[in-house]
Formats: structure tokens, sequence, C-alpha cells
């Protein structure tokens, strides 16, 4: 049914993808933008509702929302007036979460070179999520406020599909929820409705082959750990 060459394809555009946090400026053409968006939104939906919307930003759109960002997040009194809308993580971690989460963050940090007592530094870093890790083209998702839990499920997929499909381009991405924070910032420059609610944003583009942040290789548990087998 599926010949090796397929297999090995479409393994690799899963296996491939990796958050990415340094970009090259080089553009990526509107066609495949369109391209990755139009084979993304082939992701199932319950009873096909489709709740995605998509705020591509480049070019100007992409520097003046990044220096709004940027500004907010570097004060520290602007920046306390922002909050999420809806909690992407939870309040109480716990183990095995917990260890993940730190292990994942301290890798990177390390790899940077970054002290876990640097806090300037950290902040440095962390803001480069406003500047959409220098990408070229930035992604703002948001979905309908009437849609349920469900419909975010399908939204997870839809995200996942962009990234797999920008594999496709030779392309990388890093979905982030950093800018939930700055929803307000962010759905009053992209024109989006009161009536939708930002999800996430991701930076799409070619990743900096001698960025050392771009080695980063997280773990993953083996299939044992998380999964019965039940006969
Ligand atoms: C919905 C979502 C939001 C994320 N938000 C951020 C973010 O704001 N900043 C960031 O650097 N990475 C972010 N990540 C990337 C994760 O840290 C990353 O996926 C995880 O550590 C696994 O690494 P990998 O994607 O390289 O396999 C996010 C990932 C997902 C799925």
């Amino acid at each position: 049914m599926t010949d090796a060459a397929t297999t090995r394809a479409v393994e690799a555009a899963i296996t491939s993808r990796r958050a990415i946090r340094a970009f090259l400026p080089t553009p990526v053409p509107r066609a495949t933008i369109e391209e990755i968006l139009a084979v993304a939104a082939r992701a199932p939906s319950g009873t096909n509702t489709q709740p995605w919307h998509v705020y591509v930003l480049t070019g100007e759109s992409l520097k003046s929302l990044s220096k709004r960002l940027v500004a907010a997040y570097d004060d520290p009194v602007e920046r306390a007036r922002h909050t999420e809308e809806y909690a992407y993580y939870p309040t109480e971690w716990r183990s095995p979460f917990l260890e993940r989460r730190r292990k994942v963050g301290w890798d990177l940090y390390g790899l940077l070179g970054i002290a876990k007592t640097d806090k300037e530094r950290m902040h440095a870093q962390h803001r480069r999520n406003y500047e959409f890790f220098g990408a070229p083209v930035g992604f703002m998702f948001t979905i309908d406020r009437v849609m349920r839990q469900g419909s975010w499920l399908d939204f997870g997929m839809f995200l996942q599909s962009v990234m797999v499909a920008a594999r496709a381009h030779g392309l990388d991405t890093c979905p982030q929820a950093a800018f939930t924070q700055f929803h307000r910032i962010i759905c009053e420059a992209i024109g989006a409705p009161e009536s939708e609610q930002l999800v996430c944003g991701m930076s799409l583009g070619v990743r900096d082959p001698d960025a050392i942040e771009n080695t980063l290789v997280t773990e993953r548990e083996p299939v044992a750990s998380f999964a019965r087998f039940l006969d």
C-alpha cells in the first residue's frame, strides 16, 4: 500500500520538525506561504468546522508589531498590564511535567551560555520571541470564541500541519504561546474582531544553520512509558 520512500518522507517531515529559535532574513514567497496553509487546511476537524483563522505578517506589519511587543515586554509597568486570556500551562507544576519543562529550559540556556542567575540574559532570550526570532514571516492564529474545547483540538492538528507542511519546503517554524500575554496589542494590530481569541503565534522562515540554539534536540519519552497495549 505504501512504498518505503513514502514512509520515509512522511516520517522525516514529522521528525525533522523542531522548534527553531534563530532564522535567516531570507524572504519566503507569498505563494509558498499560501501552499503551506492550503496543505495544512487539510487537517481534520469535528464535522469539518475548520475553526482556524490565520493572520500572516511580513515586511512592515511584522516589523511594527514586533516593535510594539518588544516595547511592552521591556517595560515592567506595561508588561504587568498584560495577561494571558487562557491558561496554556497548569498553575500547579507537578512531576514529571515540571522536570521536563525545566530540562528544556536549562538545555536551551546551557547552549547559549546563560547562567541560571543571569536574569538579564534570560529576559533578552525571551525577548527573541517578540522579534519572531528574526524570521521574515509571523503567523497569528485566532479562533472564534463561540467554539468549544473540541475545536481547540482541531486547532492543534492544524498547527502541527502548518509546521510539517513547512518542512516540505525546507522551512522551519517555532510555535509560540509567548504571544498570548500580549493578545490585546496583537488583536488590535492584526484587526481581529472581538469575536475572535488569540490561540498562539508562530515564526516561519529559513533556519540559521550557524545559530547554537538551533542545535537543541529535545528528548521524548519511550513509547512504553506512555502507551499501554491492552490485548
Ligand atoms: C503551542 C506551543 C507553544 C509554544 N510556545 C513557545 C514559545 O512561546 N517560545 C518558544 O521558544 N517555544 C515555544 N514552544 C516550543 C516548545 O518549547 C517545543 O515544541 C518543545 O520544547 C519541544 O521541542 P521541539 O519542538 O524542538 O521538538 C511552543 C510549542 C507549542 C506546541
